[in-house]
């Protein structure tokens, strides 16, 4: 996720690659980065710290107290600390550096990765509007950015953080049905991806409501009424509705061992 983030910053020239800093504990993926993006390797997290305007926590949750502990005596209120560890409670971060700091969490999804990520932000400790403002604008550059309460940071997680993976099933499942009815797994695939591209777009672009679109592309006694139907059948609303709200109470849970 980390490298995303510098992917996207540098796509857009958002900053030098020189002024960001990575501090990554295995030799070759420091060199890697180094050698791909040109970006500043720092020996230590310390080091990688001391200079920053902000520094981003992405390390797996179970590694942020660690890198909090070490890092807290560097850290000072004209620092931006930004985390996007899933299911890390702000009050967590400010339990162990302070709620004098300026704290963004975020959640970002897999897309970020094409530049195309749908990511959450809220702020706490002694963030401003004006962190929250630079941290969109920081997101933007791997897609595009909501601004949330923490209070919605597990529904986010089960509806964006999962939802790709939601999607990644309706892909393949849709492909089967083209295969079934035989076409060739590729051209199915192809088909199906530009539907979901095309479909999203004019949700985004036309401002109507996705069911005004459906009704749009449904004609009486047709063919799409008739795969409607089906999908109702199955129960594919009720499904997805279900699949967010247990997502949602899955990252309630795993979030509950790092209250502080
Ligand atoms: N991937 C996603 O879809 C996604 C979505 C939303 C949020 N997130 C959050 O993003 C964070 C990172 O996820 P990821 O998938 O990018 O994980 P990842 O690929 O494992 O990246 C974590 C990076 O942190 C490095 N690291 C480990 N210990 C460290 C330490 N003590 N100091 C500095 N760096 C250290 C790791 O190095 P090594 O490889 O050497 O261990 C690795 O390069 C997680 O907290 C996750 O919850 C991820």
């Amino acid at each position: 996720m980390a490298e995303a983030m510098i992917k996207g910053l540098l796509h857009q020239n958002a900053i030098a690659p020189n002024h960001i800093i990575v501090s990554e504990p295995r030799k070759d993926r420091a060199t890697f980065l180094s050698n791909s993006y040109r970006v500043t390797i720092a020996s230590d997290n310390h080091s990688a710290v001391n200079t920053a305007d902000m520094v981003i926590l992405a390390v797996k949750p179970q590694v942020v107290k660690e890198v909090l502990k070490e890092i807290s005596s560097e850290v000072t209120v004209d620092q931006l600390i930004v985390s996007i560890a899933a299911g890390i409670p702000i009050s967590f971060i400010t339990y162990h550096i302070g709620d004098d700091k300026r704290i963004i969490r975020a959640m970002p999804n897999t897309p970020a990765q094409v530049g195309e990520g749908a990511i959450a932000v809220c702020c706490g400790g002694s963030a401003t509007q004006q962190d929250l403002s630079d941290a969109e604008i920081f997101f933007n550059c791997i897609g595009a950015t909501v601004v949330i309460n923490e209070d919605h940071m597990d529904a986010v997680t089960g509806l964006s953080g999962s939802g790709p993976a939601y999607i990644f099933l309706i892909i393949e499942a849709l492909t089967d049905g083209g295969v079934k009815m035989g076409l060739s797994r590729d051209i199915a695939q192809s088909l199906v991806i530009r539907t979901l591209i095309g479909s999203s777009r004019m949700v985004l672009e036309s401002g109507l409501h996705p069911g005004q679109l459906k009704d749009m592309v449904t004609s009486p006694g047709g063919t799409t009424i008739t795969g409607l139907h089906v999908l109702e059948t199955g129960g594919i609303r009720a499904a997805l509705i279900d699949a967010v709200e247990a997502a949602t109470q899955r990252s309630r849970e795993l979030s509950q061992v790092f209250k502080p």
